[in-house]
């Protein structure tokens, strides 16, 4: 394999260039192609079958762009979808979950770890069962925040009415004694400060964008895969492919991203 190849990124719609921005900043030799599902977002109260099949269709399509390896940036998708396509791929791949337990495993101190997210991802319990993996005392609280992700992509970052659904949300959980919390899903870090506020300043937020490019960039540099020589510009360092409305992708994106999204191309994915 090519270490010059890109790496490939998927996601729900948006919210995974979070992912893509962590990538970036740690491993800034490396060249992404991402593609973001806007046709068929949100993923987060679909079936575990449905998001495994586009899933795959995602990560056919990323193969023909000769990736070198894939990184699914969307909760949802790594929580429902990924023990089943690893076993399949002939390229690593790496989710968003197992990162993100882990770092919550070294952060907590008295145990007691919250996770928020879609209703798919809290419904699996897979952060639960990571977590327990390695420590079967842990306790872990979840809790599904469906509300955030549309609160973000209205914009409403600092906003009274997201102050008022994330104490509504999160107030259980500060019954509970957590002291960590995983933000579980590809938005939540761009609402960090809200949800900091909230839990007070007891509480480590987990951000597992972060910790998924520090395992990309450790994976890489394990199998010999990174990209020694930094791509020159014009050389299509960045691609970026949706399904649905380039336009608002674009728009969403580079308030994301400082980087300069100019582009970003429409793929029929049901053909994948
Ligand atoms: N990307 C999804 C996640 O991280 C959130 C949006 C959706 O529901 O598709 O779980």
């Amino acid at each position: 394999m090519n270490n010059s190849a890109p790496i490939g990124v998927f996601d729900s719609g948006v919210g995974g260039l979070t992912v893509v921005r962590e990538i970036m900043r740690q491993i800034p030799n490396e060249r992404i192609v991402y593609f973001g599902d806007t046709a068929r977002v949100p993923y987060g109260s679909k079936s575990k079958e449905t998001v495994t099949r586009y899933s795959r269709q995602i990560i056919r399509f990323l193969k023909t762009q000769d990736v070198k390896a894939i990184v699914a940036a969307c909760n949802t998708a790594s929580a429902y979808a990924l023990d089943e396509i690893e076993q399949e791929m002939d390229i690593p791949v790496i989710g968003v979950v197992k990162p993100g337990a882990r770092v919550a495993l070294d952060a907590t101190r008295n145990g007691k770890i919250g996770v928020i997210g879609t209703e798919a991802t809290i419904n699996s319990q897979i952060y639960e069962r990571y977590i327990k993996e390695h420590d079967a005392n842990a306790e872990v609280i979840g809790k599904a925040c469906p509300l955030f992700v549309p609160l973000v992509e209205e914009g409403l970052l600092n906003d009274p009415v997201t102050d008022e659904i994330a104490m509504r949300y999160l107030s259980g959980l500060i019954d509970s004694g957590i002291d960590t919390l995983v933000l579980g899903c590809t938005h939540y870090p761009l609402i960090r400060e809200t949800v900091g506020r909230v839990m007070g300043a007891g509480v480590t937020l987990v951000n597992p964008a972060y910790e998924t490019a520090r395992e990309l960039r450790g994976m890489l540099e394990a199998e010999r895969m990174l990209n020694e020589t930094k791509p020159e510009l014009g050389t299509n360092r960045y691609r970026f492919f949706v399904s649905d409305a380039a336009d608002k992708f674009i728009r969403f994106a580079n308030s994301i991203i400082k980087y300069g999204i100019l582009s970003a191309k429409l793929i029929h994915i049901e053909e994948y």
